[in-house]
């Protein structure tokens, strides 16, 4: 990961228009990591990552910004909510789940590229195998002309296979019965350990079966058992966790649900007040243990989100306020940007429609004063109503398209054309009754 910031804020102004702000703050926080990294050890260990706080009103592009980084990156993320953890020693999931989370995904992002190393090894495998099925090896004293004519056999057999044309013919394979690895991720390493253990013991984890399959299943099937077995598990392990050490990401939405807003005076919920607290040591750098080992916290970068309606950044604990030093605000979404998300954006909402539409075999369009007209509209009724931001587009090209989506089927071969006119004749009706807007958009 060495993009530099100007790179990674290019990247996700093809996806998101806007919030200059946040997404400059976030390149520069990815940056640095990778700056740290250029660094003599002793000063590496120094270097704190700075945690940042991303406030703005629901809609305008919080989750959106950390589902693109986390496309882009090949670093180790999760997006979590803050509102689904509770204390420790409560029943639920505890704080330290994420950063569990968050190895599996490092573990598997890893797993994942030395499978894509691997690519040649593991399709050698499977080929190996399905044809070891479908043309058994000759018995030991063959002559040199059988093994000749053998030889000639499974040259074919070989091209046969890689046309795919042996797809659809029938091999039995063995596979593994069973759980999968059989674990929660969601339960602490020593329930874990137990689990484990008990699928050890049963030996159904390991255990393999005889099945039918076509060889276009035992494929897939195949190149699974290659790449586990070809894999070098404790290589990944340690890679995985030194990943998450050195450039985890943890998303941590809707933070501002566990903030205790001073306005609910009576009403304090103190449950949400210890997952604040359990969240310091986390946030600030301290030993988690995972099923894959230990990792420490100290270095991963955490984004917090909220959209603060009903509490305030100050309404967290001081200490979790503190460590998230760097504060971006995302702006409310106007007429001019909602018409950008409608039509920039690299799989921008109309570009959605039109593919969706296409399927059918309709063409849609949209002219121009069209879509002024539903970012317009949608604007309006964020006013009017509540700023939902951006989703109010799709609320309101829902309605727009109604009836064209129910009837594309008799209109196939068409070409079809939203014009002002019908977006206004759609909702104009809507948008004048307040109440009724409420409801329809
Ligand atoms: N600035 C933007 N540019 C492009 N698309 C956007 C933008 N803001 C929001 N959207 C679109 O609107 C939808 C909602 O956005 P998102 O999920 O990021 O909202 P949010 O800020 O996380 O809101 P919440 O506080 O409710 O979680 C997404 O489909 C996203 O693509
Ligand atoms: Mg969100």
């Amino acid at each position: 990961m060495n993009l530099t910031p100007k790179e990674i804020v290019k990247y996700l102004d093809e996806y998101i228009i806007g919030q200059k702000d946040a997404k400059k703050a976030i390149a520069i926080a990815l940056r640095n990591r990778y700056r740290r990294m250029q660094l003599p050890k002793e000063m590496q260990d120094e270097i704190m990552p700075k945690n940042i706080l991303m406030i703005g009103s629901t809609g305008v592009g919080k989750t959106e910004i950390a589902r693109r980084l986390a496309k882009m990156l090949s670093l180790p993320f999760v997006k979590v909510e803050a509102s689904k953890y509770t204390e420790v020693g409560f029943v639920g999931r505890d704080v330290e789940s994420m950063i569990r989370d968050l190895v599996a995904a490092s573990i598997n992002l890893v797993k994942k590229e030395h499978k894509e190393k691997n690519k040649e090894a593991i399709e050698k495998y499977v080929q190996k195998k399905i044809l070891e099925k479908l043309l058994p090896p000759l018995p030991k004293g063959a002559t040199a002309e059988k093994r000749a004519d053998y030889d000639k056999s499974y040259e074919r057999m070989v091209e046969k296979f890689k046309r795919g044309d042996l797809d659809d013919l029938k091999i039995e394979i063995e596979v593994n019965k069973g759980l999968g690895d059989g674990v929660d991720n969601s339960l602490p390493p020593e329930i874990i350990k137990v689990q484990e253990s008990f699928v050890k013991i049963l030996g159904s984890g390991r255990e393999k079966i005889k099945k039918e399959v076509s060889v276009k299943e035992a494929k897939e099937i195949l190149k699974n058992e290659a790449s586990e077995t070809l894999l070098d598990m404790d290589a990944v392990k340690s890679e995985a966790l030194k990943r998450v050490e050195n450039g985890g990401i943890v998303f941590l939405d809707e933070i501002d649900k566990i903030a205790v807003s001073q306005k609910s005076g009576s009403r304090q919920d103190p449950s949400k007040e210890g997952v604040q607290r359990d969240l310091l040591p986390i946030v600030e750098g301290s030993t988690i243990n995972t099923k894959y080992g230990t990792v420490k916290s100290d270095h991963i970068l955490f984004i917090a989100a909220g959209a603060f309606h009903l509490s305030k950044p100050s309404d967290l604990i001081p200490e979790l306020q503190g460590r998230f030093p760097l504060r971006v605000e995302l702006n409310p979404l106007d007429e001019e940007i909602l018409y950008q998300i409608l039509t920039r954006p690299k799989n921008s909402l109309l570009k959605q429609y039109h593919a969706l539409l296409k399927t059918e075999g309709v063409e849609l369009e949209f002219e121009d004063d069209a879509i002024r007209a539903m970012a317009k509209i949608s604007h309006i009724t964020n006013e009017k109503t509540e700023d939902i931001g951006a989703r109010r587009l799709h609320t309101v090209i829902e309605k727009v398209l109604e009836e064209i989506s129910f009837e594309a089927d008799e209109h196939k071969g068409e070409k079809i054309t939203v014009t002002k006119e019908l977006v206004h004749e759609r909702l104009d009706e809507v948008v004048e009754d307040e109440e009724s807007s409420r409801y329809i958009l």
